[in-house]
């Protein structure tokens, strides 16, 4: 039988968006999981989000969804004081909510540029925004930190990525957003962090893990031999806003599989 866990983020709450799938859920449940109660952000999908509350309070916590446009300024503040309204606090930002709109360099519409500037990178910034003002009003709680905020970058924050320069444009800005508003902050003991994962099996990168060909194709640039698990990201997010991550700030945990390792110069070079 396995030990219950520790319930390290007990009596603290924490926003997560784009948490009706993938990653978002992941981290909504971990963080249950360890005793917080999760305002679960979705855009579009109820249902996803219904089910993330679901697996949320499954997993001992509490949970509630709450829709909202991380891209809109007005949704943002309406989805904190929703979240403050419910849950009294917000001590953890889990800026999650992201997309690809996918085209080679000419054919990229200036559509395709500002939707994935605003949700992955002005969104990222919107709450982070509204999570700061709210963690001053509320003042030092149940953590050595003020604040804990954990910013959903990718390995495409560093990787180049041809094809996808709107989405690795944002992820390299959000991993500047995280540093900088990390550095203003760290006197006020707000942390603010970033999780840059590689490939995780969810629905941004269906088409590429459920097609074998191009599954092997990828497996080439996976060090560790296989594609991630949300659980693998989830776990991360629910330590680094916990106190034992407490002297980390500014700083970006890569969950990759290795595929910052530079796999094509294994046997060359
Ligand atoms: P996903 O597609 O399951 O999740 C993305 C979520 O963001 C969805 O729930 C979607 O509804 C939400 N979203 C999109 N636009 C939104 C908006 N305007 N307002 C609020 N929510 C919005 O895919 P996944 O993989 O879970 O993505 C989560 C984050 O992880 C994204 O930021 C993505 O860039 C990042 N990521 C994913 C990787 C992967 O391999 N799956 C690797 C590296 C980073
Ligand atoms: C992308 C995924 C991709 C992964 C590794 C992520 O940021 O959203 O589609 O599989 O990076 O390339």
């Amino acid at each position: 039988m396995s030990e219950a866990p520790e319930r390290y983020l007990a009596d603290q709450s924490a926003v997560v968006t784009g948490a009706s799938s993938g990653l978002g859920r992941a981290c909504s449940v971990a963080l249950a999981k360890r005793g917080a109660s999760v305002a679960v952000n979705f855009y579009h999908d109820a249902d996803g989000a219904a089910e993330t509350v679901r697996l949320c309070e499954d997993a001992g916590g509490k949970a509630f969804p709450i829709q909202g446009d991380v891209s809109s300024e007005d949704d943002v503040k309406a989805m904190f004081a929703k979240a403050v309204e419910t849950y009294g606090t917000v001590d953890i930002l889990v800026a999650n909510a992201g997309l690809q709109m996918d085209a080679t360099f000419t054919e990229m519409t200036r559509k395709d540029w500002d939707t994935v500037i605003a949700v992955n990178l002005t969104g990222a910034f919107l709450c982070m925004q509204e999570a700061v003002r709210q963690f001053r009003r509320q003042g030092m709680r149940k953590s050595r930190a003020l604040g804990k905020i954990i910013a959903m970058s990718s390995v495409h924050d560093v990787i180049p990525w041809a094809g996808h320069v709107n989405y690795a444009a944002s992820k390299g800005g959000l991993s500047l957003l995280m540093k900088s508003a990390a550095q203003e902050l760290a006197v006020e003991k707000i942390r603010v962090n970033a999780i840059s994962p590689g490939a995780i099996a969810t629905a941004i990168n269906k088409s590429v893990w459920s097609d074998p060909a191009q599954m092997k194709e990828l497996m080439k640039l996976m060090p560790y031999g296989r594609i991630g698990h949300p659980d693998d990201i989830g776990e991360a997010a629910a330590w680094m806003a916990s106190d034992y991550a407490d002297y980390m700030t500014g700083n970006t945990m890569v969950i990759d599989g290795g595929m910052e390792l530079y796999p094509e110069f294994r046997d060359n070079g």
